[in-house]
């Protein structure tokens, strides 16, 4: 994006969900969006142009997504684009041009080949060696412009004349590899010259073939590494040539003798680095991964890309007897360790994890994935580096660690927090959403839940960024609302919907993780509450940034989800109720209470028994809301025959849940606060029972000395629930509670990041589970929506109108929170002030404002100052 320097003019131009001009781009007919100049209010018509073409004046308010209607640019072909608006200023100036150029679309621009690495025998995994691959190329005149369009299978990093070039990386990011991989496009205009040239790639594992998930599986997409790289250059008069990868290519083992993406990196250096003239190359092989052979997968990609987003300096390095380094970070992150000014000869080992043991060493035992077992499977996130001292600095490329603490073994002499640093990994997402308060501990609790959510958006939404770091569905599901109010994640969201529609089951069933390794599916997937983010996740798309496309493009994968829900609950019966009623009531058939799921999950107190447990309670209140969800989904498709079938389904459906859960005296059939939470949440409940269930849900948190009791699905929904049915008072309880299990715990016993158990480290400070997984982060929506009070609108997607209710509790004096939405910034605050309460709203030019605090009265673009 090139930024508007006059205030006149329209500015932040947009191709799709992204900021920056465009390299490689795989939509010929993007949808374009740019924000009003300074200080308008309305826009009344719109001109775009490019080149010679121009839509002519546009008499409409649209600046969101609006559809590019030019000519359609070829392979490799570039768009420079500009617009002006008409406002209640009047006529603006043009903007700066933004521009987006093509990727290589179809099979025929491609003439380089896949080439794999002179690797004849497969080593362990985890113990892989990063391959350099090389080519030279002797360019015959002065360039005017060259690209460079590559990917991989594993991870690459395009070095060009000794040179890394861009700052992308873990490039081609993870995606559903059998049938989407990305290409990156890089501009080498001035790192090729005329003359001889350097042209490799350093290529390992990555996600392709290396450790992943819980089971630490490997060669989970193919069990061979390749790369394609294809580099065009058009020289200054106009002439073209075109080099690419394939047979006559050199191999060799990089300086990295080990990298495994999980586990972690060695690097043996020498003296001046890795030599790419060298002469010693084995000749590359031609692939015979099966995968090479399928173009169609090759895309571009919708999302920003994962950078080093941000450097840490250590809070402190103490020396344990022997020797030992221990540094801490001061905050959990995703991500590795920069460490400078190596001292020759030593071999230095640096061992990452989140948590210290008694003895002040970090400890990884938590993490290992069956940690309660008596052989539990190892769990290593450990780098080595040999140094020459030659001032070379360490720091790994093809591997990335969920840590605090580094322990550093066999660096002699001192190390300080100056010597090293900490190096924030992920994608890099453009922030939008803000919040602050009067109380220190909730903003802390604020600060964890985003560092939660951020150092988990590492191309995908992964569960832990230690672990597992698997796409899981179901905590992507209970948190991208809050996301999405942090970050603008559309195009990341996108990405990964596209993904999870590629990966889904013939048979409908959404796989538990996206991008799903495994080509096989086992018996423990196609759970509620995980799957149904095949519908909830576009839905929010819609919600939040307008985006009918994608919402209209996962359709069919959301409705194939609901039909694989629908058929299994018509044509299978639970055998504890085949045994009390051999003939199967009218209801039963909208009942779900089959198949594997993975329930409420992680209550506090409840022992984890996978395949015990009856969830039929959960799933079919997931039915019910997905049905929902869907109807309102073909609404806004315009599918009004379809709306009509689901909103039979979810009528249906409500029906069967409340005949077989809620008893003659109106309580839930399980007795947990999760359920009565779900049930309100979901519209479970018929109205007249809200009042006493509500009273029960409230009984239940009493008795347990107020404190929650809910898990992984119902946690983030509490406290609005609360807030919604009049006992805000009993939200702000829970909020500010600070004896476990709680939110304040965590915060209270030193948490930077959200943990997946409530006591990730109980009172002795043991640590379990890992201490990194959002998703109960996901009551800072309460803190966006209802505490600072903005609220976005079902009815009026992408906060083209919105509210503003804040509810007040006497705990706090002010509030504030601040969201970039798609019109612009909006924003809420509010304080206490002799006695009175000051509110300041701010409305986004072309957008409207519900504030709802007394009288209702709607409000216009600009600053609003109320005082009660
Ligand atoms: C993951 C979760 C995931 C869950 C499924 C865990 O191992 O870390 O976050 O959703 O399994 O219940």
């Amino acid at each position: 994006m090139t930024e508007q320097t006059t205030t006149d003019a329209p500015h932040r131009l947009r191709f799709e969900h992204l900021d920056d001009a465009v390299l490689g781009a795989g939509v010929a007919r993007p949808r374009l969006s740019w924000q009003l100049p300074v200080g308008a209010t309305r826009q009344t018509a719109y001109e775009i142009a490019a080149g010679d073409w121009s839509t002519g004046v546009v008499r409409s308010a649209e600046r969101v997504l609006v559809p590019y209607t030019g000519p359609e640019p070829a392979t490799r072909g570039r768009v420079e684009w500009r617009v002006r608006v008409w406002t209640d200023l009047g006529e603006s100036d043009w903007s700066a041009s933004a521009f987006w150029e093509m990727g290589l679309l179809q099979r025929s621009d491609w003439s380089a080949s896949w080439i794999r690495p002179h690797e004849l025998d497969v080593p362990e995994p985890g113990y892989r060696p990063v391959y350099a691959l090389h080519s030279d190329v002797e360019l015959t005149g002065p360039i005017a412009l060259a690209r460079a369009y590559v990917t991989a299978h594993g991870i690459y990093e395009l070095v060009v004349n000794g040179q890394r070039i861009g700052d992308q990386e873990l490039t081609p990011g993870f995606t559903a590899y059998r049938s989407n991989l990305q290409v990156q496009t890089y501009d080498l205009t001035t790192a090729l010259h005329e003359g001889a040239n350097d042209l490799g790639a350093f290529l390992s594992d990555g996600w392709y073939r290396g450790l992943f998930g819980y089971s630490r599986t490997y060669d989970n997409f193919g069990d061979r590494t390749a790369l394609l790289a294809q580099f065009e250059v058009t020289y200054a008069d106009g002439s073209t040539t075109v080099v690419g990868s394939g047979l006559g290519w050199g191999s060799t083992i990089s300086n990295s003798t080990e990298a495994d993406l999980l586990d972690g990196q060695r690097v043996v250096q020498r003296l001046g680095g890795f030599r790419w003239d060298r002469r010693d190359w084995q000749p590359v092989l031609e692939p015979t991964d099966p995968l090479c052979a399928d173009w169609s997968r090759l895309c571009a990609t919708p999302a920003p890309p994962v950078r080093r987003v941000r450097s840490i300096t250590p809070a402190s390095v103490t020396t344990l007897e022997g020797g030992r380094h221990i540094v801490d970070l001061g905050e959990n992150t995703n991500g590795w360790i920069h460490l400078d000014e190596l001292r020759p000869g030593s071999e230095i080992v640096l061992t990452h994890g989140e948590a210290l043991d008694a003895d002040g060493d970090v400890t990884t035992d938590h993490l290992r994935p069956d940690a309660d077992s008596p052989t539990p499977s190892p769990f290593n996130q450990i780098d080595s580096v040999v140094s020459v001292g030659d001032g070379q600095a360490f720091e790994p490329r093809h591997t990335t660690h969920g840590f605090q603490y580094v322990a550093v073994d066999g660096l002699p002499g001192p190390l300080g927090t100056a010597d090293l640093h900490g190096v924030e990994v992920r994608t890099d997402l453009r922030p939008t959403g803000t919040f602050h308060c009067s109380d220190r501990r909730v903003e802390l609790l604020h600060e964890a839940a985003v560092r939660s959510w951020r150092t988990n958006a590492c191309d995908v939404p992964t569960d832990c960024p230690q672990r597992e770091r698997a796409g899981w569905t179901g905590d992507y599901q209970v948190f991208v609302s809050t996301a999405a109010f942090l970050d603008d994640i559309a195009g990341f969201t996108d990405k990964w919907l596209k993904d999870l529609a590629s990966d889904q089951v013939p048979n409908g069933m959404v796989r538990n993780y996206v991008p799903s390794p495994e080509a096989a599916v086992g018996g423990v997937e196609g759970s509620s509450g995980w799957g149904d983010a095949a519908v909830s996740v576009p839905w929010q798309m819609w919600q939040s940034y307008r985006d009918r496309e994608v919402l209209a493009r996962q359709y069919p994968s959301a409705v194939a989800w609901l039909e694989f829900v629908k058929t299994t609950a018509r044509t299978a019966r639970a055998p504890e109720r085949i045994e009390a009623n051999p003939e199967a009531p009218e209801h039963e058939q909208f009942l779900w209470d089959t198949g594997f799921h993975w329930g409420e999950w992680l209550e506090p107190g409840v022992e984890i028994a996978l395949f015990e447990g009856e969830h039929s309670i959960v799933a079919t209140a997931y039915f019910a809301n997905s049905a929902r969800l869907l109807a309102k989904t073909a609404e806004v498709l315009g599918k009004a025959e379809d709306a009509a079938r689901w909103t039979e389904l979810a009528a249906n459906v409500e029906h069967a849940w409340a005949t077989e859960f809620i008893g003659a005296d109106g309580r839930l059939a399980r007795d947990s606060q999760a359920t009565y939470v779900r049930a309100l949440r979901f519209g479970l409940i018929p109205e007249h029972l809200v009042p006493s269930a509500v009273e029960h849900l409230v009984e239940l948190i009493r008795a347990e000395g107020t404190h929650l009791s809910t898990g992984f699905l119902s946690t983030g929904m509490l406290l609005p629930v609360l807030a919604d049915n009049g006992r805000a008072d009993v939200a702000f309880d829970l909020l500010f509670q600070d004896t476990s299990p709680s939110w304040l715990t965590m915060i209270d016993r030193g948490a930077t990041t959200i943990w997946e158990h409530w006591d990730g480290i109980d009172a002795k400070g043991t640590p379990s589970g890992s201490l990194n997984h959002y998703s109960k982060g996901a009551v800072i929506g309460f803190l966006h929506q209802y505490v600072a009070g903005l609220r976005p609108l079902e009815s009026h997607p992408g906060y083209e109108r919105f509210a503003v209710e804040p509810v007040l509790d006497h705990r706090l004096d002010w509030a504030r929170a601040t969201l970039e939405t798609p019109f612009g910034l909006a924003s809420s605050s509010w304080r206490r002030e002799d006695g009175a309460v000051r509110f300041e709203v701010v409305v986004p030019a072309d957008t409207e404002c519900e504030f709802r605090v007394g009288e209702p009265v709607v409000l216009g673009p600009g600053t609003h100052v109320i005082t009660f």
